[in-house]
């Protein structure tokens, strides 16, 4: 099985025939002949001899196509995101298959059958932009849907925890799983050390490390929103739900050896995946549903239901359908629609009010200012994050460079008596819930999840630890097996094991 699995990759990468490795072809399919006269940017068009001779005129500097050329590649790259850098995104539409008004407002779920455009994408979190796929890593799931009463994100992952309820961790987070900044390697002592400093964040690394770390492929995984989000329903009334959206295909994860296999020969294996799957016309779909909580549930629960390293128990909680998401279009341009799309947990709709935990607090500030960073001033008028279906009227003005028109001749302050945009009037005055949050703690459900695993889930979860951790520091091991086995005395046993073992196979070799 392993190896027809693996043959079969083989056959993909190296085929011609599909869809990735057509896409010339196909260009070429369509347009028959060229696209139109090669021009200089200033619209000119450029001769025969300007597209074919440099080297044997006199002055370069008068070669104004070649001039063009080579001083607009010196500015092709942008930041690469600062977290969530590999990816790959497709596009396609939310429908609503449940009624849901008795909860939530929202324009996109008013009316069972109505559907709404959306973008995703799907990403490793801690991979610069180049490294191999397979890399075990949380993946990321980000959704924009392009709603008639703005654009609403939901930028959650594939797992249904993150690793920490406290936001001033995250830099830390992100550093631990970045590169060492002497050796500019990836060091797993950093992250392993992490660990044992937010131990809530075992957690989700239980998670990665049991196969959801290296998905079956995009199409194969879960996403989930992970925050408790507050919303209203048309009479004020308030509710609490948790997003959860699940592949039609099933929920399916590789093997350690599966993906080292495929790794070793794709390391855009999941990126070629899913722009073959939906090139071909086989479109990837799932499942959309909500936990929901009333306030009164809030309230009497024994537990912080904002808490982001926390699971909302489904026997508590039951999943309540909502609707389906399916994806049907590929970019037409990678760069354009897919680098340049920037998802906000702050992009929010009338009905959805976001949640009132203090990391949710903390991303609202930070994706804005980091994609201000790495797109400029004027990135929400980027085509793909443009709220098309609704009509944007506000007070922003300028910026570099503005490339729609500006807000035209509209007066540029507010208040005014101009006819500028008016806030609409509104009988709602719904606030987002206060709350105070103690330290995070979820070692119960961190222990209860290894109890839960299969076998061979288990199998997975202490070869990829291994591998992992064989090679830290043994200070550092130390932590890392006191702290696992705190949460599941056998599987730290059966680590600390093959760690001892290791250790006195080295000491005798030396
Ligand atoms: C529940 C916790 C979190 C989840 C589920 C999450 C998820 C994601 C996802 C899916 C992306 C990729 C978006 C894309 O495809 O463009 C992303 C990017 C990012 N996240 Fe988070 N994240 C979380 C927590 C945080 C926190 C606490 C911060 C900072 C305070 C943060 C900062 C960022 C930044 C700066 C980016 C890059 C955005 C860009 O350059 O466009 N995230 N996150
Ligand atoms: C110049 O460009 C044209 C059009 O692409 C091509 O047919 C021709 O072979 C080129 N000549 C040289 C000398 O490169
Ligand atoms: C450069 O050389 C080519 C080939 O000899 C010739 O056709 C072309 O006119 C020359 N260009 C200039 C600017 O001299
Ligand atoms: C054993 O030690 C080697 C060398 O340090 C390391 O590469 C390997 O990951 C270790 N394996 C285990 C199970 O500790």
């Amino acid at each position: 099985m392993e190896m027809l699995l693996f043959f079969l990759w083989v056959l993909t990468v190296v085929a011609a025939d599909v869809p990735s490795g057509e896409q010339l072809l196909l260009f070429k399919q369509r347009q028959p002949e060229p696209v139109g006269i090669l021009t200089r940017d200033n619209g000119a068009p450029v001769d025969f001899t300007e597209a074919n001779f440099s080297l044997n005129i006199s002055s370069l500097i008068n070669h104004e196509y070649f001039m063009d050329t080579i001083t607009h590649l010196s500015r092709e790259r942008i930041p690469e995101r600062v977290v969530h850098a590999k990816g790959a995104g497709a596009f396609g539409f939310f429908e609503v298959t449940h009624d849901i008004s008795d909860i939530c407002k929202a324009e996109l779920f008013d009316g069972v059958g109505k559907t709404t455009p959306i973008a995703i994408r799907f990403s490793a979190v801690a991979a610069d932009r180049g490294r191999n796929d397979l890399v075990s890593d949380a993946r990321g799931f980000a959704v924009k849907f392009y709603t008639k009463a703005g654009n609403f994100d939901i930028v959650g992952l594939n797992t249904p925890v993150f690793v920490l309820k406290e936001p001033l961790g995250f830099p830390n987070f992100v550093h631990v799983n970045g590169r060492n900044p002497a050796t500019n390697l990836f060091d797993n002592n950093m992250m392993w050390e992490f660990i044992t400093y937010y131990p809530e964040s075992l957690f989700l690394f239980l998670y990665i490390f049991s196969g959801f770390g290296t998905p079956y492929s995009y199409r194969y995984m879960p996403g989930f929103s992970i925050h408790t989000y507050q919303v209203e329903n048309s009479i004020g009334d308030t509710h609490f739900i948790r997003f959860h959206i699940i592949p039609d295909l099933g929920v399916k994860n590789l093997s350690p050896e599966e993906s080292f296999k495929i790794g070793a020969v794709d390391g855009d294996f999941y990126t070629r995946d899913l722009y073959d799957a939906i090139g071909e016309g086989n479109f990837p779909s799932w499942s959309v549903s909500i936990q929901v909580l009333s306030q009164y549930d809030v309230e009497h629960a024994d537990f912080d239901v904002f808490d982001t390293t926390r699971l909302l128990p489904e026997d508590k909680y039951p999943l309540r359908p909502l609707g389906r998401i399916v994806l049907d279009r590929n970019p037409v341009n990678y760069f354009a629609e897919i680098e340049q799309i920037a998802f906000c947990p702050s992009n929010l709709v009338p009905g959805i009010l976001g949640a009132p935990d203090k990391l949710f607090e903390s991303r609202r500030l930070s994706y804005r200012d980091t994609q201000y960073y790495r797109l400029g001033a004027n990135f929400k008028k980027i085509p793909v994050n443009c709220p098309y279906r609704s009509k944007v009227f506000t007070y922003e003005r300028d910026g570099r460079p503005t490339f729609d028109s500006n807000g035209k001749d509209a007066p540029n302050y507010y208040p005014n008596s101009f006819f500028g945009p008016v806030p609409r009037v509104t009988c709602s005055n719904t606030r987002l819930l206060e709350i105070k949050q103690d330290p995070a703690y979820n070692f119960d459900q961190a222990a209860q999840l290894i109890n839960d695993m299969s076998e061979e889930q288990r199998n997975n979860l202490v070869t990829n630890i291994l591998q992992s951790l064989g090679t830290v520091t043994r200070l550092v091991q130390e932590r890392v097996i006191q702290l696992i086995s705190s949460v599941n005395p056998k599987i730290g046993e059966k680590i600390a094991v093959q760690i001892y073992l290791n250790r006195t196979l080295i000491d005798k070799l030396h």
